[in-house]
């Protein structure tokens, strides 16, 4: 019988040279008479030892990594087709390893284990049962078991989903509604939607699908950022062949329900990720926000009740339908109900995915799973949810990853990206980057936002030039006031908060 070797094929893996280790694999078994089935899995998101190389093995699947190509021989010759220990890149038992054992993996359980585009490994796995199920309900009973998990919406502003579906639902049945993916992930640090679309495509087909039966929506579109070029061609393959066996199309799995799915690349502007602005975008206008109301779940896409979701909130739906909804709800802590991928990256020596039920501690991930910086040096300060959430300081990491807990700090989880900075970070610079950063990605349309950016750039460059500095630090105050209080969306609304972040936990860098 032939072995299996595992050689993942996302683009973390891809990027660190994952098809010459794919081939090379290939060459050598042929040089040995081995008989191996290479199958390319997806990344289990443990990204400092990608590629990692497994082999099935009677005690289950061996791993190996980092695997660069020149290890290949090496690593054949010590006995790779066989799971031996003999080499230092052993890692032993992928499912033992402390960094994946300790997960909670309910949305990313597939990861890393099955071939993304194999529908036939996607159903022994529990795909699609959700679907099933969602089938087999009423409309109304769909949407109840979403609320019931207490799911959040995972792309920034934790809007329960079970009320925007409801609110979708609710409007009357006669008329073209949407389902709309945004995969547009421009947040720094963040890689989960990128992971869940190359790693479990089907996962993704599935949740907009349900979602598409929960509200009468009879047509979905995927917004994906234009810079994952690996994520469209897998998701792309993945729909073809979800219509081929009939879980999209005219009849999903013959309910006599119908839901088709397109991907539609976006425009490579983060403020496109901003839901009304993705929707301009989708219709082929420039991506400037509209004002709310109407919501999107009334007046969406052409004016259509839409729902938009992120990729991940899409993605917790299979296991709530097949699991059910107070399954989900078990884990976490308050409001924050079910699991969060995290994904730690900056300076950091272990980054990946970390799937974990909400309520661990900021700490935890850095130290625990992250073990320390990548520079070897102390950390300072750690920007949770993206470039337009605050720094946190040292003595806010033992705060627990909760909605609530960190907007009480003045903080946010948003998409649950983690970027870490060591002690040689300037956070005046920091300061600065989130005012040029609006400037840039501004789309101009209210004052406070697209003017109040380039005068706080230039207020904190007086600052730290010394010039008028008390005068021009109680400016700076007064503008990000104006700019939280008088934006039009959260773009100008949440720039001024990694600023005065800065403002309060590193006044010395700002004035430095
Ligand atoms: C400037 C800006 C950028 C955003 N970028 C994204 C993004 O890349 N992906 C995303 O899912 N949501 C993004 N959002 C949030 C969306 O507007 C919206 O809340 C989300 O798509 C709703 O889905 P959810 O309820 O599943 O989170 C952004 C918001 C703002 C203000
Ligand atoms: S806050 Fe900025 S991005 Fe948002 S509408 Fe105003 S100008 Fe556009």
């Amino acid at each position: 019988m032939a072995t299996k070797i595992y050689v993942p094929c996302d683009t973390t893996a891809l990027s660190m040279g994952a098809d010459d280790v794919a081939s090379r694999i290939e060459h050598h078994a042929g040089v040995q008479g081995v008989a191996i089935e290479l199958v390319r899995n997806g990344s289990r998101g443990l990204f400092w030892l990608e590629p990692m190389v497994e082999v099935e093995t009677a005690s289950g699947r061996i791993g190996y990594g980092p695997v660069e190509p020149d290890d290949v021989q090496g690593l054949v010759e010590a006995g790779l087709f066989d799971g031996a220990s003999d080499h230092p890149l052993f890692l032993g038992p992928v499912a033992d390893i402390p960094y994946l054992k300790r997960q909670q993996r309910l949305t990313f359980s597939r990861i890393g284990i099955t071939d993304p585009l194999s529908i036939a490994d996607y159903r022994a796995h529990g795909g699609f049962d959700g679907l099933e199920t969602a089938i087999s309900r009423e409309p109304q009973g769909i949407v109840d078991e979403v609320k019931a998990s207490g799911l959040r919406g995972r792309g920034g502003a934790a809007f329960p989903t079970g009320i925007k579906w409801q609110t979708v639902h609710d409007e009357p049945w006669q008329q073209q509604k949407y389902i709309v993916c945004n995969a547009d992930e421009g947040d720094s640090g963040t890689f989960a939607d990128r992971l869940a679309m190359e790693c479990d495509p089907y996962m993704l087909i599935e949740g907009m699908t349900i979602a598409g039966l929960a509200v009468g929506a009879t047509q979905g579109f995927i917004y994906l950022r234009s810079e994952y070029p690996v994520a469209h061609r897998i998701l792309n393959e993945a729909i073809r062949r979800a219509e081929a066996e009939g879980y999209l199309g005219q009849d999903v799995r013959g309910s006599g329900r119908a839901f088709d799915l397109e991907v539609r690349l976006a425009a490579g502007a983060y403020i496109c990720g901003e839901e009304t602005s993705l929707l301009e975008s989708l219709e082929g206008k420039r991506g400037l926000v509209r004002a709310k109301p109407p919501l999107p779940a009334i007046k969406g896409l052409f004016g259509q009740p839409t729902v938009v979701n992120n990729v991940l909130s899409f993605a917790a739906a299979p296991f709530i339908l097949a699991q059910g909804g107070q399954a989900y709800a078990d884990y976490g802590m308050g409001k924050s109900r079910g699991t969060l991928p995290i994904q730690l990256a900056g300076n950091i020596r272990q980054g990946g995915l970390i799937e974990l039920a909400f309520g661990v501690s900021l700490r935890e991930i850095l130290e625990d799973f992250g073990g320390g910086t990548f520079s070897g040096r102390p950390m300072k300060a750690v920007q949770v949810g993206g470039p337009l959430m605050a720094y946190m300081p040292e003595s806010q990491w033992n705060t627990p990853m909760d909605y609530e807990a960190f907007g009480q700090l003045g903080a946010g989880i948003g998409h649950g990206g983690v970027v870490v900075f060591d002690d040689t970070v300037d956070m005046g610079e920091q300061a600065r980057f989130a005012m040029e950063f609006c400037t840039v990605e501004s789309c101009g349309k209210c004052t406070p936002c697209r003017i109040g950016s380039v005068r706080g750039m230039k207020v904190i460059d007086r600052i730290r030039a010394g010039e008028n500095r008390e005068a021009n630090l109680v400016l700076l105050e007064e503008l990000c006031e104006t700019m939280v209080d008088g934006s039009l969306c959260a773009m100008g609304g949440m720039t001024p908060f990694p600023v005065q972040s800065v403002m309060t936990h590193f006044p010395d860098d700002l004035t430095a």
